[in-house]
């Protein structure tokens, strides 16, 4: 068995206590807000401040998934993206998506300051990096184009990292942040005043009607609006499962001395890039993040390699050999690289989602905030055509074409994988494997005491085959996302029903 670097948990949490919001309960409010990210809470601390009563539910802890798992990055520059978006939907369209997601960043920034929230809040540069010469040329055009929409963008050729690169475009006085920290400090300015914030309530249906009816743990709460902030919109009828693909990848933390880390934060560009920057500890270290090995869910059983891959990268180009901490994260791609922001579908008129930040959810997450906020509000919004959620969806890309054909290999194709004739043998400690037993799907899980665990592999929400995911010990499915615990809890995704634990 690989043994991997570092305490399996993400630094966020790791550095922040544990909350313990109540259950939901049956109440009525003006805006019920399912999913307590960074999208979530700033659409519930926005619309709280604007005089509704809110109540955020949380299926498991607040800013403890997506966005207690990120590289906790804020800024207007996503890897490349703009000279991309110039050529597909023109100028116009590329400068809103830049003014828009540099409005997310002055949010967080003026927030911090506003309320005096102690996040390790810091004003940093961001970079988005070639290392050789191949990818320099995109490089030059993303910092062309950002040029041309306006963007604080400069090419350079010098960094403080502790390796030579071909060119960067840098983008000045963006943000870096301790997200746990600040959106544990907004969530608990919601509750009181008829607003609330619930955690441990997995919610298992919404109903549209005057009022809306949200059904989590036996009970029911009422609401005039509903907006769906669970990553993945919960409910399947916008079809967002189909608009956009997961991606997993992976993040290590490794002490750095001060006089030999980066200043600034990192992304390189082309294949197997990595995304760096540092953030202060309690005992007043610095620890270095890397992040990288980024793949779709579900795409991969042997996950380790992925943190090991960060490991020996940390060791040539930082000469660190220990490593602190190491986790993984989820996101979900949309095709045209735009989020989802609006109607559910286009019939329905008090239900709300925010999806598809493709990789970049502080900035995305937060303007996604400010925009559902305006929308509930009825205010005028410049942002809200672009992010439409009901808009003409582009399944014609070559990559949302192969996507939903993957998607449709693996419901048909992985009915034909499994041992059949399987024994326990099979299966070595710490091992999960698909096996098929009287013509069914059952994943199996054998723990480090040889004690197995078996669940129906087939994913509740639209029935593809679950996979195992070796590092995180979790089932997970390559359709859309859909990820469970090795005892079948759902951990994150669309299905809202655990996989039915099978005695074998
Ligand atoms: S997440 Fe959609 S079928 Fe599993």
């Amino acid at each position: 068995m690989t043994t991997l670097p570092g305490k399996p948990i993400s630094f966020w949490l790791d550095s922040t206590a544990e909350t313990s919001f109540p259950k939901m309960e049956n109440v009525t409010v003006d805006v019920a807000i399912v999913g307590a990210g960074i999208t979530g809470i700033t659409a519930a601390y926005l619309l709280k401040k604007a005089g509704k009563t809110v109540a955020l539910i949380e299926a498991q802890q607040i800013a403890a998934s997506a966005s207690g798992h990120t590289t906790a990055k804020v800024t207007s520059l996503h890897q490349l993206i703009y000279a991309d978006l110039i050529d597909k939907i023109g100028e116009n369209k590329a400068r809103l998506y830049g003014e828009s997601n540099q409005a997310g960043v002055e949010f967080v920034a003026s927030i911090v300051e506003q309320e005096g929230i102690d996040c390790d809040f810091q004003r940093n540069d961001t970079y988005s990096f070639a290392e050789n010469k191949d990818n320099l040329d995109k490089v030059k055009q993303e910092y062309d184009a950002a040029v041309k929409l306006g963007l604080p963008a400069e090419f350079v050729t010098e960094t403080t990292l502790p390796f030579e690169i071909a060119g960067a475009v840098k983008f000045n006085n963006q943000a870096q942040f301790h997200v746990r920290k600040y959106l544990l400090y907004l969530a608990n300015t919601i509750p009181g005043e008829g607003s609330y914030v619930f955690e441990d309530s997995r919610v298992q249906s919404v109903t549209e009607g005057n009022p809306c009816k949200i059904s989590a743990n036996n009970t029911t709460l009422q609401a005039t609006d509903v907006l769906l902030t669970t990553h993945l919109p919960i409910m399947d009828q916008g079809l967002f499962f189909a608009k956009t693909y997961p991606q997993r990848s992976y993040i290590i933390g490794a002490k750095i001395d001060r006089a030999k880390a980066p200043e600034g934060m990192y992304i390189g560009v082309g294949k197997n890039y990595h995304s760096i920057r540092t953030t202060p500890t309690e005992d007043g270290g610095l620890l270095l993040l890397i992040g990288g090995g980024g793949h779709k869910v579900g795409s991969k059983s042997e996950t380790e390699e992925s943190y090991l891959e960060l490991e020996r990268y940390a060791h040539s180009h930082f000469g660190i050999d220990k490593i602190d901490y190491r986790w993984s994260s989820q996101d979900y791609k949309s095709f045209d690289r735009l989020p989802y922001i609006g109607k559910l579908t286009p019939g329905n008129e008090h239900i709300y989602v925010a999806t598809g930040f493709s990789l970049w959810g502080m900035s995305k997450g937060t303007m996604a905030g400010m925009l559902l906020s305006d929308l509930i509000l009825d205010q005028k919004n410049s942002w809200a055509d672009l992010y439409d959620s009901l808009r003409a969806t582009p399944f014609v890309t070559q990559e949302s074409i192969k996507n939903n054909l993957d998607v449709g290999i693996h419901w048909v194709g992985d009915r034909f994988k499994g041992i059949q004739d399987w024994s326990t043998d099979d299966v070595k400690p710490g091992e999960g494997k698909i096996i098929t037993l009287k013509g069914e799907k059952v994943g199996v899980y054998k723990d480090e005491m040889g004690r197995v665990t078996a669940v129906n592999a087939t994913c509740p929400h639209l029935a593809c085959i679950v996979n195992w995911n070796s590092a995180e010990k979790s089932w997970d499915c390559p359709c859309h996302g859909g990820r469970f615990t090795c005892e079948g809890k759902v951990i994150q995704g669309p299905p809202v029903k655990d996989l039915e634990l099978k005695s074998i």
